[in-house]
């Protein structure tokens, strides 16, 4: 008998699969985890805006400070606020316990979250905040929906609501025109969202500049050896390219007097 369940448990999983990433498109997002001006700007947005609630509890600000090239000072003013030390971890200031009662779920710590969940993913989710006066906190979320957490970053991206509106029509991932007048052709689709104009500090690009830095940091910490393997790559290069002058002028020294 539990033999037959735990089969059907897994014939059941791809159909579960299919279920959640059904109709849940992802914006795709290209991250650069070389890119430390973007992880610098993303950690800065970690800071002011997540670590309120989240922590990156297996980071430690000395290590992060040091892979994304920032002096220990400058990190000390501007990155930790909660008291901390350089060489502490990143925790946040509240208690797992208070914060299942605030929120119905305990903030969980994201210093893995980009791994778990994908940079896509995160790219979409905090992009994906709508007004939804039905929620406690009077929004809702299209990539999780009925999510515990408030839409902490509205006051840069502004009122974003949900509902139906005309779009660009799309074919075979190309956008469609009129052939004759060479107008956009439109149809209308529901579940939108659509940002209300002037409500928010940034205009829609750099929000998603800004969402896309905080994503760079979160990859960068899911996996800081990256950053590492990089850097140690570029050694090995340099280290073959001069090798390979030697190598070469050996080879000319042993074959000089065969002809
Ligand atoms: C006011 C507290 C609060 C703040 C601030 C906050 N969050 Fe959250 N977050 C939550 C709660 C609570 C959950 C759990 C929601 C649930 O499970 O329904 C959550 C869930 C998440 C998840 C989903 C994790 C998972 O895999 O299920 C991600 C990702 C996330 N938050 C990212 C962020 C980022 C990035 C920021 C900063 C821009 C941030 N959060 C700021 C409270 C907060």
């Amino acid at each position: 008998m539990k033999k037959h369940l735990v089969a059907l448990m897994f014939a059941l999983l791809p159909a579960l699969g299919f279920a959640e990433g059904h109709d849940l498109q992802l914006d795709k997002v290209d991250i650069d985890l070389t890119d430390k001006a973007a992880m610098q700007d993303g950690l800065r947005t970690f800071a002011n805006y997540c670590m309120g609630c989240h922590g990156a509890q297996f980071q430690r600000y000395e290590r992060v400070a040091t892979d994304l090239g920032i002096p220990e000072d400058v990190m000390m003013e501007n990155i930790v606020f909660t008291g901390a030390k350089i060489g502490d971890h990143m925790k946040n200031g509240m208690h797992a316990a208070d914060a299942k009662g605030w929120f119905g779920a305990a903030p969980p710590d994201l210093t893995l979250v980009a791994r778990v969940r994908g940079n896509d993913w995160l790219y979409s989710y905090l992009r994906s905040f709508y007004e939804d006066p039905a929620r406690p906190w009077g929004v809702n979320n299209k990539v999780f929906p009925n999510v515990g957490m408030p839409n902490v970053l509205a006051p840069l991206q502004g009122r974003q609501v949900i509902g139906c509106k005309q779009i660009q029509a799309v074919e075979g991932g190309k956008k469609q025109y009129d052939p004759l007048t060479g107008t956009p052709i439109t149809h209308e689709a529901c579940d939108q969202l659509t940002v209300l104009p002037k409500t928010g500090s940034l205009s829609e690009e750099q929000f998603d500049e800004k969402v896309k830095n905080l994503v760079t940091f979160l990859a960068y910490s899911a996996n800081p050896v990256k950053l590492e393997s990089q850097r140690i790559g570029t050694y090995v290069l340099l280290y073959l390219a001069f090798f390979f002058v030697f190598a070469y002028l050996l080879k000319r020294e042993y074959w000089k007097d065969v002809h």
